[in-house]
């Protein structure tokens, strides 16, 4: 079925070829990812050519990810490109990941509904029935869009910064000293860049900590990733330039993991580090090493990196236990984040 929104619309959209792009495609998709994140981060540098090239090179095989892109009248400027990601996982077979992203100079002509229409029949007909994607406050518009769609806030949640400036480092040394109470049943350990191959059954067991996170509305269902596929997640990691670090706890009588904290950081923006996802296990909570985790990650990132200047984490804003961490440090909202779930038949209906 040919949506009637597509048949009327002004522009010719073509499919990428994602790993196999001309050098004007990367180049005019970078300029446009770059000149919507200016109007959302206008602190933050862009990201390099090289960068997003090597990601999209990179794609891990489970993710299948269509993207669609509409050039300017003479084809010198891409001005839109809009995607959807389908999972090809054990899990989450009902979802489809969506993004759109219109220039501004182009905005409130149609051309988000004209690409919504190509994600919503992709999704479908690969038998998915609900469609995720997020909005942020810096650019309004995309709130504005969900809510003329009828879309529904799955999980509300904000970009937490802290800005290094305003770091107690005695806060710091507390921690750790704190962390210290804890050595005669724990130790901490920490993996730089890559997971240490021999041990990957146990990390991605780990790594489903980041299913006890608040989901809020979402109906998603808990995600496990498998060592295969962190092995294929971890090369798109490295060719973009993320430098991985973890910080982990085990207990020392059982030998298992307690816990662990993620950040990345990049020499593309090397003032920004990402603090990605902390988590212990619930037998191992209340003792404190939250904040160890924490505490050791920054001490070892500040002094690897001094160029750090800010530190930036997404945080449910109910995950109490997190943000009770972070405000301690010093965490501030930076932008608000907000994930967006619809059934995909209400977006037809709207789109027809
Ligand atoms: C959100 C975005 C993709 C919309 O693109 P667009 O081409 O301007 O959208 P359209 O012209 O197709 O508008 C679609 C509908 O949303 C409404 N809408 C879009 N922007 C709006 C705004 N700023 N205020 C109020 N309504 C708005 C339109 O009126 C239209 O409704 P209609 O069906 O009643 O006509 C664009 O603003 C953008 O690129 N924002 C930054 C990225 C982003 O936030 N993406 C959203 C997540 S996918």
């Amino acid at each position: 079925m040919v949506l009637r929104s597509i048949m009327n619309s002004q522009y010719k959209t073509d499919l990428l070829d994602l790993k196999n792009a001309s050098d004007k495609e990367y180049f005019a998709l970078n300029k446009i990812i770059n000149a919507v994140r200016y109007e959302r981060q206008p602190d933050d540098p862009p990201i390099p050519l090289e960068e997003t090239t090597n990601q999209l090179k990179n794609l891990p095989s489970f993710v299948d990810l269509k993207m669609w892109c509409i050039w300017n009248k003479d084809h010198s400027e891409m001005i839109a490109q809009g995607n959807v990601g389908l999972m090809r996982t054990e899990e989450n077979k009902h979802l489809a990941q969506f993004d759109i992203i219109v220039h501004a100079d182009y905005r409130r002509q149609g051309i988000g509904k004209q690409l919504l229409g190509l994600i919503a029949e992709a999704a479908k007909a690969d038998n998915r029935r609900l469609l995720l994607t997020d909005t942020n406050d810096r650019i309004p518009a995309g709130e504005a869009f969900m809510q003329r769609l009828g879309a529904q806030r799955g999980l509300e949640g904000h970009v937490n910064q802290l800005r290094i400036s305003d770091l107690d480092h005695n806060l710091i040394q507390d921690w750790l000293e704190q962390g210290q109470k804890n050595v005669s049943e724990f130790e901490l350990g920490v993996w730089d860049g890559i997971y240490p191959q021999e041990q990957l059954q146990e990390i991605v067991a780990l790594l489903d900590l980041t299913n006890q996170q608040p989901f809020g509305d979402l109906e998603v269902e808990e995600m496990h990733i498998t060592p295969e596929q962190l092995v294929e997640m971890q090369k798109m990691d490295a060719a973009r330039g993320n430098q991985r670090c973890t910080v982990y706890v085990i207990e020392k009588t059982s030998g298992k993991f307690a816990g662990y904290t993620e950040t990345v950081w990049n020499a593309n923006r090397p003032e920004i580090l990402r603090q990605d996802m902390t988590g212990v296990f619930p037998q191992y909570r209340g003792k404190g090493l939250g904040r160890w985790l924490k505490a050791a990650m920054l001490d070892r990132q500040l002094k690897l990196h001094p160029e750090i200047k800010f530190v930036r984490t997404t945080n449910a804003d109910t995950n109490a236990a997190m943000l009770r961490i972070n405000n301690e440090l010093g965490f501030k909202p930076y932008m608000t984040s907000i994930l967006w779930q619809m059934e995909i038949g209400q977006v037809l209906e709207y789109l027809n």
